[in-house]
């Protein structure tokens, strides 16, 4: 794929996260349904959803779509896209939600856009050309030591039935690092470890379209990701570990005790 394929492509999904974040701005939290105990979704994340489906298939149409609240694609060559990562924070009025799409190209993240509505903050990477916010380059931080590194993570949807499986984790962490944040969005938690505002990032349970873009951005902004092996991450691992490349070992360790 030539640069000017790949920089079209990242203006595709940027139009798109940028129009769904529109979405998301002018909305009230309103519709709201339980897709489970905890996991909600509301008429916005599908208003959100259908407008960035519209897009991409008008603006790429040769590409599939695989889409949190609709489904799709199981190739490897597919967008993904989160329309509203963050819908608790959404429901209660809580300002930190945002629009994720990524661009799986044959097994390889090529595309990954964050657009946070609520601070009007646009996070994007392409595969070899590095990652930005608002068209300014982002690196991982230079966080060292392991007792000063900020650590955010978030608990899966099962945590009503099984919270000790997690909070083992956040009792290890809390023991060695300077603290933890669960903010309540997957796609901003790695952003920001790709912006080096957050020094690690660790959750159990996510899905594609939590981590598409934000693998991309941590990897391109010189960031290290695996699952809980310390292998490559592949995009339906049940963990993902991801950090500075100074930081992510010690993160690794404890989440293998
Ligand atoms: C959720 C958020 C949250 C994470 C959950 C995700 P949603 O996504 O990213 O931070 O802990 O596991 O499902 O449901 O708001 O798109
Ligand atoms: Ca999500
Ligand atoms: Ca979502």
């Amino acid at each position: 794929m030539t640069l000017d394929q790949k920089q079209e492509l990242l203006s595709i999904a940027t139009e798109a996260a940028q129009v769904a974040g529109n979405i998301i701005k002018q909305a009230k939290a309103k519709g709201i349904k339980h897709k489970g105990n905890v996991d909600l979704v509301t008429e916005t994340d599908l208003a959100s959803e259908a407008e960035i489906c519209r897009l991409l298939s008008t603006n790429a149409p040769d590409i599939p779509i695989l889409a949190e609240e609709s489904g799709g694609s199981q190739e490897n060559t597919r967008w993904i896209i989160d329309p509203l990562d963050g819908t608790t924070n959404f429901a209660h009025g809580l300002p930190h939600y945002a629009v994720s799409i990524g661009l799986e190209w044959e097994g390889d993240l090529l595309v990954g856009v964050i657009y946070n509505p609520c601070t009007d903050e646009l996070f994007s990477a392409v595969k070899d050309m590095g990652a930005t916010c608002n068209d300014i380059p982002i690196r991982v931080s230079s966080t060292k030591n392991f007792s000063q590194a900020l650590l955010a993570t978030g608990f899966p949807y099962d945590r009503q039935e099984n919270p000790e499986r997690y909070t083992k984790w956040v009792t290890i962490m809390l023991k060695n690092c300077q603290g933890i944040r669960r903010a309540g969005s997957a796609a901003l938690d790695l952003a920001y470890v790709a912006a080096g505002r957050l020094d690690g990032f660790w959750e159990f349970g996510l899905k594609p379209w939590d981590m598409a873009a934000g693998k991309l951005l941590i990897t391109e902004a010189g960031g290290v990701i695996s699952n809980q092996m310390g292998t490559k991450h592949h995009i339906n691992d049940v963990c993902i570990v991801a950090g500075n490349p100074l930081v992510h070992p010690t993160l690794l360790y404890n989440l293998q005790q």
